[in-house]
């Protein structure tokens, strides 16, 4: 028998399925999609019956590829010793009191809350907050959903017993069991960061009983055990250990190694979102709130600074104007600017900003344009501004923990013009790790040190893969130049709403 752990991430697009034997390598994986609703402007949800259709798909499909292979290299056959869970954090799935979802799920992306925010900023002021749960009352944390729901839909929040979060609604359909665990409980909006445990001061505030949350347990313990007719339908052992895993972004962190035990090393993601992941070792949020603090999977925490458009302004771009070009001619066109792209500016802004600036009204924008400038600086000022977006978060973090490395992952960084403009912009050495598995991955890891295949994760760690390819920041005027021209543009823009 070859041992294999499994790994379970329930994204926004799919539900993605892998099996890692206990070296690290990736022996099947499998991912099934589910549709986005958007019911109204500005509202995203997702049915909770298609993530757990989705799952159980993808697991059965990962446990046939095993049985296939090992029947193919006649060899001993694959046991699966435990899966771990990761997932979208924040989003909301409502349960009644036989265990059976009320509502579609409503998402991390979902803009609805405006008003419930502010109810909850004026029963718990916002910098005790802050000071209490890492960050303010965001319109995409599950509290103010629940707000929302109870004066939006009342005859819903009267039937609601307890709300899970999206990952841990899967374990509790493979289980049976409810439970959450600090990185994705932290993303809630009433979790106390220092006892790591639901903030009953806040909830009493907003008069919501803390029975309708799970029991918050670390993320590589035992969230419970697959249940025997789920383990059927997916060829997995019943009793299999669950483990509760992590949100997608401190699972990711996870997979790459980077851990409270290094504070130096942090990472850079550039899919559809960038999102710059820095571990810290006490709960120290921004006093203003611009970057996001969360528990992270390791028993410490973790600053998050979020660019809602990062490859999803470029992908704006080239479906919206140049169709016909490949994203890598896309890049050298980019390469043939200069740095500071002629003086064009681009504001990333297109789905609102949530890091530096909270602010889902910003809007995005080019400025300085003349006859004199080609397709190559208007690519090259979109890299750009994504990377001042990035910077301008990254400029907080650093006031609070001292990151030197970041390991770069997504899509955007298999651009070597991208990488650069991003090292030189960022002013830190950026890594590209050889493959980057995600959050799959690092639940996998969460699950091999939940089971005790390995002691701890510095154990775990051993397994993955050695950096390689290194990208030295360099000195720029022109970026410099630019990026105080940017700053002062997001502020400026905000007339001509
Ligand atoms: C983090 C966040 C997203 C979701 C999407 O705060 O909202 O990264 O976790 O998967």
């Amino acid at each position: 028998m070859t041992d294999v752990v499994i790994g379970l991430d329930l994204g926004t697009g799919g539900a993605r399925t892998i099996a890692i034997d206990l070296q690290g390598t990736v022996i099947a994986q499998q991912t099934k999609g589910y549709p986005l609703l958007t019911p109204q402007p500005g509202w995203t949800e997702q049915d909770p019956s298609d993530w757990a259709a989705a799952s159980l798909s993808a697991l059965r499909d990962v446990t046939q590829q095993l049985a296939e292979l090992a029947a193919g290299q006649r060899r001993s056959p694959y046991s699966a010793i435990a899966l771990g869970l990761s997932g979208q954090m924040h989003g909301m799935v409502a349960l009644n009191a036989d265990g059976n979802v009320i509502r579609p799920a409503i998402l991390w992306n979902d803009q609805r809350t405006g008003q419930a925010v502010a109810e909850i900023e004026a029963a718990v002021p916002r910098q005790e907050l802050i000071q209490r749960t890492g960050n303010p009352a965001i319109t995409g944390f599950q509290l103010p959903k629940l707000v929302w729901l109870r004066r939006e839909e009342p005859q819903a929040f009267a039937q609601l017993q307890q709300m899970l979060l999206p990952k841990d609604y899967i374990g509790y359909v493979l289980t049976g069991e409810a439970a959450t665990e600090p990185s994705d409980a932290s993303g809630v909006g009433c979790l106390n960061l220092a006892s790591r445990e639901w903030d009953t001061d806040i909830l009493n505030a907003l008069q919501l009983s803390p029975t309708m949350f799970p029991r918050v347990i670390a993320s590589t313990a035992i969230a419970g055990r697959l249940q025997p007719e789920i383990a059927a339908r997916v060829g997995l052992p019943a009793g299999l250990p669950v483990i509760a895993g992590g949100g997608d972004n401190a699972a990711a962190a996870i997979g790459l190694g980077i851990s409270t035990r290094n504070l130096n090393r942090g990472s850079l993601s550039i899919g559809t979102s960038g999102v710059i992941f820095v571990p810290c070792d006490r709960p120290r949020p921004d006093p203003d709130g611009r970057v996001h603090l969360f528990c992270h999977a390791d028993g410490g925490y973790h600053l998050l600074g979020v660019t809602l458009a990062a490859g999803g302004s470029l992908r704006w771009y080239r479906e919206t104007f140049a169709p016909a070009i490949a994203y890598s001619d896309l890049m050298e066109l980019a390469h043939r600017s200069v740095p500071g792209a002629h003086g064009v500016l681009f504001l990333p802004h297109l789905s609102g900003e949530r890091s530096p600036h909270l602010d889902p009204d910003a809007r995005g924008a080019w400025v300085n344009l003349s006859l004199a400038h080609t397709q190559a600086d208007v690519v090259r000022s979109v890299l750009e501004g994504v990377a001042f977006s990035l910077s301008a978060a990254l400029n907080v973090i650093r006031e609070i923990a001292p990151v030197q490395q970041l390991l770069a992952t997504g899509g955007g960084a298999r651009s070597q013009t991208w990488l650069q403009i991003l090292a030189d912009v960022l002013q830190t050495e950026l890594i590209a790790p050889p493959a980057s598995e995600g959050a799959a991955y690092g639940a996998a890891i969460l699950a091999m040190v939940g089971v005790g295949a390995y002691a701890d994760l510095d154990a775990a760690f051993k397994i993955l893969p050695p950096m390689s390819q290194v990208v030295q920041p360099q000195a720029n005027p022109a970026y410099e130049a630019a990026f105080k021209r940017y700053e002062v543009l997001y502020e400026a823009l905000k007339a001509v709403r």
